[in-house]
Formats: structure tokens, sequence, C-alpha cells
């Protein structure tokens, strides 16, 4: 196989104690046919010798910008223009901030900087670091730009012994990143980004939980915060999406771009759904619908007047399965969370609702430790789908605890892979 035959690399190696599989990367991109010209940060060589990386790529590794021999060479303007694709791996919070927020201050983020490239990004720190705000809102900054994508971080135990999100994606997944994203980049007509994969698409999307009145004063609900569909609105749009944004009441503020419609009830957000999903390509309903409303409102405000108090509940509609039964139904995914048995239960809702895909979160904590499903900033998600091909077969596939925010991306670049 060489899929990235003819294909320059740079792989960009900032200092982490991750910056050893580096070294197993340059040889996997190279076993590929790409050419790999890696600039390591400073601080990289406090790991691994530019020796390691000249030797398996069989270029001089670059780590200056005032480096009169190498700009006699291939110049760091030239290096730019050179490179199909940047590559990132590891990269630390220092150089994340710098690529973030403009600053030119060594090589690298120089070339980060005069790159119009696809930058493919591999963060790798302490799983604290990777959770701090400063970080999360230098990701979604990021990420905002066209032309970035993140792989990674995985979770698990870390060189430091903390255990957590914030581990370096390993080697031959960066290589299959570097393969689909430089293939998609191709597939692309005219100049279009590979940020602008589902232009001309319409998707509608619910989130955030529903409210059932019992009396003026009073209502059932739960617990969702609209931040795990919200961050989804975020991610479509980004890849060029026209979306739209059926949400029940949440603290959030809806991204710009999205068309946004706010809703109480169940019965509300079904009906906005129904006047609005004929013209959607795709239909993602991460709300958390309530199952069940009241049979009456009461009018006045219901007196404690009794020990008990029985209220007679009615069952909602189901507006994802009723969605999916329509005849010209978009491409249907739903979520499941679940306490226990997650997996079954998730397959049962992708059968019963005839979805393309279920989405299936654990409310409570993550394999690693961290807080997953409702209201957190961060999770972990499991997708299951039919082989498009072949419906009778099951594919599945884990996205790491991370947050909702990195999840929407890669729930998004699922989807692109899979149903477009
Ligand atoms: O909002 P956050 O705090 O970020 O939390 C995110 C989340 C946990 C709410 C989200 O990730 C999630 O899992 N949402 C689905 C919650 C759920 O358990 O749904 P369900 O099992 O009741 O329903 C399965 C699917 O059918 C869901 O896609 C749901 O939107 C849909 N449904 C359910 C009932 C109903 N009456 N109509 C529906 O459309």
């Amino acid at each position: 196989m060489s899929d990235l035959k003819n294909k320059n690399i740079i792989l960009g190696v900032c200092g982490g104690i991750a910056a050893y599989k580096s070294a197993e990367l340059v040889r996997l991109l190279i076993k590929q046919g790409a050419q790999v010209q890696v600039v390591m940060t400073h601080s990289a060589g406090e790991f691994v010798t530019p020796l390691t990386f000249q030797a398996l790529s069989g270029r001089v590794a670059r780590d200056t910008l005032f480096d009169l021999d190498a700009e006699a060479g291939m110049g760091h303007i030239e290096l730019v223009r050179w490179a199909d694709l940047i590559l990132i791996a590891p990269a630390t919070a220092n150089t994340i901030a710098k690529i973030t927020h403009g600053i030119a201050d060594n090589l690298l983020s120089t070339i980060c900087m005069a790159s119009k490239a696809p930058l493919l990004i591999a963060p790798a720190m302490n799983q604290q670091m990777w959770i701090n705000a400063a970080m999360q809102d230098n990701i979604k900054m990021l990420l905002r730009r066209q032309t970035v994508t993140l792989c990674g971080p995985a979770a698990g135990e870390q060189a430091c012994g903390d255990t957590g999100p914030g581990r370096m994606e390993e080697p031959a997944q960066l290589l299959k990143r570097c393969i689909t994203l430089l293939k998609s980049n191709q597939q692309l007509s005219g100049n279009q980004s590979p940020g602008k994969r589902l232009k001309g698409k319409k998707i509608l999307i619910t989130a955030g939980p529903t409210i059932e009145d019992i009396d003026p004063v009073r209502y059932m609900s739960n617990r969702s915060s609209g931040k795990m569909g919200y961050a989804i609105v975020q991610a479509a749009i980004d890849e060029g999406a026209e979306v739209v944004l059926v949400s029940g009441p949440t603290v959030l503020t809806a991204p710009a771009q999205a068309e946004f419609f706010m809703v109480r009830s169940a019965l509300e957000m079904h009906d906005k759904v129904f006047e609005l999903i004929d013209s959607a390509d795709i239909f993602i309903a991460t709300a958390a619908v309530a199952d069940y409303r009241p049979v009456k409102k009461v009018e006045q405000k219901i007196k404690k007047n009794n020990t008990t108090l029985i209220l007679e509940l009615i069952k909602n509609p189901d507006i994802l399965a009723d969605v999916a039964a329509l005849a010209n139904k978009p491409l249907c995914i739903g979520f499941a969370a679940e306490t226990n048995d997650v997996k079954n239960y998730a397959l049962d809702k992708l059968k019963r609702k005839n979805l393309d895909m279920i989405v299936a979160n654990k409310v409570g904590e993550s394999q690693s430790g961290g807080n997953t499903g409702f209201e957190g900033d961060n999770n972990e998600l499991n997708l299951y789908w039919n082989n498009p091909a072949d419906r009778t077969e099951l594919r599945t596939k884990n996205l790491p605890y991370a947050s909702k925010y990195q999840l929407a991306g890669q729930l998004i670049d699922e989807i692109v892979l899979l149903f477009t």
C-alpha cells in the first residue's frame, strides 16, 4: 500500500514524553510513500534527538527559524509551499496556544501561520492541562478554522501517573487520519477546504431537555444541559452545513450561524421538528425528550392537602421514531443515555426506531474515570451503525473520553465518512 505516495508532510514535534512515538510515526508515513520533513520545537530536542528523525526520514530535522544553512537550501516559506499536510504530534499546550493566537516565535508556529495546508493536531499533555479552561477555549477557537482537525487526545494512564484524557493518539491511528484527510481534501471540488465537507447539506438537530408542566409552578424535566447537542451544532456548522437547532430550555447561547427555535415541551418539539423536517438531509436527535407528560395540566397551583399525590402521565410521541418512519426520511442519528447495559439498550433503539446510527453514552463515569452523559463538559461516546452496504453487519466505534466539543467534531467526521 502507498496511500501517501508523493505526499509531502511536515511533522511538527513538540517537547513531551510522547515525542518518542513520533519516530514510529515517521516510519509509518514513509512506509506509505510520503516524504516527511520533521520540524522540532526547541524542547522536543530534550526528548528525542534530531539525529533520530534524520535517520528515519532521510532529511535533516529542522528546529530553528534563523538557520543560514537551512534557509539557503529550502527556506521556511518554500517548506510551507512544499507541504500537502502539516501534522503536529505531539502537540503541547504551549504550541497549541501559539497557533491559536498567531504567535510566530519559532519555526513550527511560523510555518503553521504561513501555510494554507490542512493542519492535523494530535494533542498530548497532562489530563488536568487538557481539561483546563484556557486549553479548551483555545481548542474551540482553533477548530473554528476550516483547515484545522484534531485527532485525540486519547484517555488512559499517563506517563506522569495521572489517568484521564491527554495521551497522544497512537501512530497507526494518526496515519489513518492523515490518509483520510488528504483523500477528502483531494475529493473536494475546486478550492473547498476539508472543513466544508457538509456544504449543501441541511441538518436538523434537537438538543437539551423538554419541560412538562404539572401546574403553573411545577414541572417534570431532566438534567440535560444541551451541551452535547450545541457542540454538534457548532461542529456541523464548521463543516459548512446549514444547521437548524430545535432546543428545549437551556442557558446556552445557540451559535449565531444556526437557525434556532426554542421549545418547551415534547409536544412542542415534535411539532417544530415536523414543521422543518421536509428539507433536512440529516436528523440528529440529542435531546433528552421527556417520555411522559401529565395527562392534564392543572390550571391552578395544586395544594398539598393530602399526604400522597397521584399524577396520571401519558406517553409523549417519539420524535425520532416518527421522523425515521417517514417515507422520505433523512439520515437519522439517535442518542441513547443509559446507566446500565448501555450497548444492549442502544442496539435495541437502533433497531426499534429504524435508525442509521445510534450514539450511546453512559450516565455516570467513563472507563477512564471522568463524568459522562448529562451536564458535564466531557463525555465518551460509542457509535453503532449497520454497514450501509450490508444492513446485517453491525459496525461500532468508540470515541474516548474528551470534551463534548471535540467529540462532536469526531462524530461529524464519522457521519461525513460513512454517509455522505
Ligand atoms: O445535554 P447534555 O447535558 O450535554 O447531555 C447530553 C445527553 C446525555 C442528553 C445526550 O448525549 C443524550 O444521550 N441524549 C439522549 C438522551 C436519551 O436517553 O434519550 P432516550 O433514550 O430517551 O431516547 C433515544 C433517542 O430518541 C434520543 O435520540 C432522543 O432524542 C430520541 N427521543 C426520545 C424520546 C422521544 N419522545 N422523542 C425522541 O426523539
